[in-house]
């Protein structure tokens, strides 16, 4: 999911932005804020060495109790009380728009990302955690744009979404210089996915929505959407073994959660 997503993230930052720690993101040059949605590791610009330090061991203290094996599919509704303990990282993108990830996700991330570039291969994030307001929001636009079928192929329902954990990223491209984020031009570039599917399990990230996994995952094949699972190994096992979470977890859907044949 791409691009169309720009406006709805820039109003979710706007709402969210509390001052936090704000620091140059490496290969981007974007800006990163951490915090915990339950405010734990408030730090200021202002803040010492050592306050920074406490936050960060308070924020990977919070990530310490994340569950990266986590179900959340057409069948498995997020927990109710999974945003509250969720510690998030704030970026910007390079397109100027606000993105949200689990901060472990996050880590993660930023080393795939510089893995990939040692291959010439350039991503940025798209969008990661979303609200169920957010996902309500993309289902009224994009029923708009593309339509019902669309949208039953490439669009959870609200509090059904993987990316309501933060740790569903959706990655765009940036080729010979210009960024390509809408799903349509993407696609075009599937030996640069290839480049980046072979990298994901490395850190702890698999490819979520599989060709020819339809009727498991209940999505289309979706090449920028990853989902990091927390463990290099799983993430391995998954990918060796060509498997979807579901599988790997043991939990089939019990009834038909295919989407619209094409
Ligand atoms: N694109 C995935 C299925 C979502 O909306 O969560
Ligand atoms: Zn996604």
């Amino acid at each position: 999911m791409r691009r169309k997503f720009r406006n709805i993230m820039i109003v979710l930052g706007a709402a969210a932005a509390s001052c936090s720690v704000l620091a140059a993101c490496g290969s981007t040059g974007s800006t990163t804020e951490t915090t915990t949605t339950a405010e734990t590791a408030e730090i200021t610009t202002e803040a010492s060495a050592a306050t920074s330090e406490a936050a960060t061991d308070a924020a990977t203290e919070a990530a310490a109790a994340v569950d990266y094996m986590i179900l959340v599919n057409k069948e498995n509704k997020l927990p109710g009380d999974w945003e509250a303990k969720l510690p998030i990282t704030k970026i910007q993108n390079s397109l100027g728009d606000d993105v949200e990830v689990e901060s472990g996700a996050y880590d993660a991330y930023l080393k795939l990302k510089s893995d990939l570039e040692k291959d010439g291969v350039k991503v940025d994030l798209d969008s990661a955690y979303r609200s169920v307001e957010a996902q309500q929001e993309i289902i009224d636009d994009f029923t708009v744009r593309y339509g019902e079928d669309y949208v039953k192929k490439y669009v959870a329902v609200p509090g059904f979404s993987e990316h309501h954990t933060g740790l569903a990223l959706d990655l765009y491209l940036n080729i010979d210089g210009k960024d390509v984020y809408m799903n349509e031009d993407m696609v075009k570039y599937p030996e640069v996915w290839e480049k980046i599917h072979a990298k994901l399990s490395d850190h702890g990230f698999i490819l979520r929505y599989l060709e020819g996994k339809e009727k498991i995952t209940g999505y289309n094949y979706e090449p920028w959407h990853i989902r990091y699972v927390g463990d290099v190994n799983v993430a391995k096992e998954i990918t060796d073994k060509g498997i979807t979470l579901e599988e790997y977890l043991n939990v089939l859907p019990k009834g038909d959660v295919a989407p619209p044949a094409e």
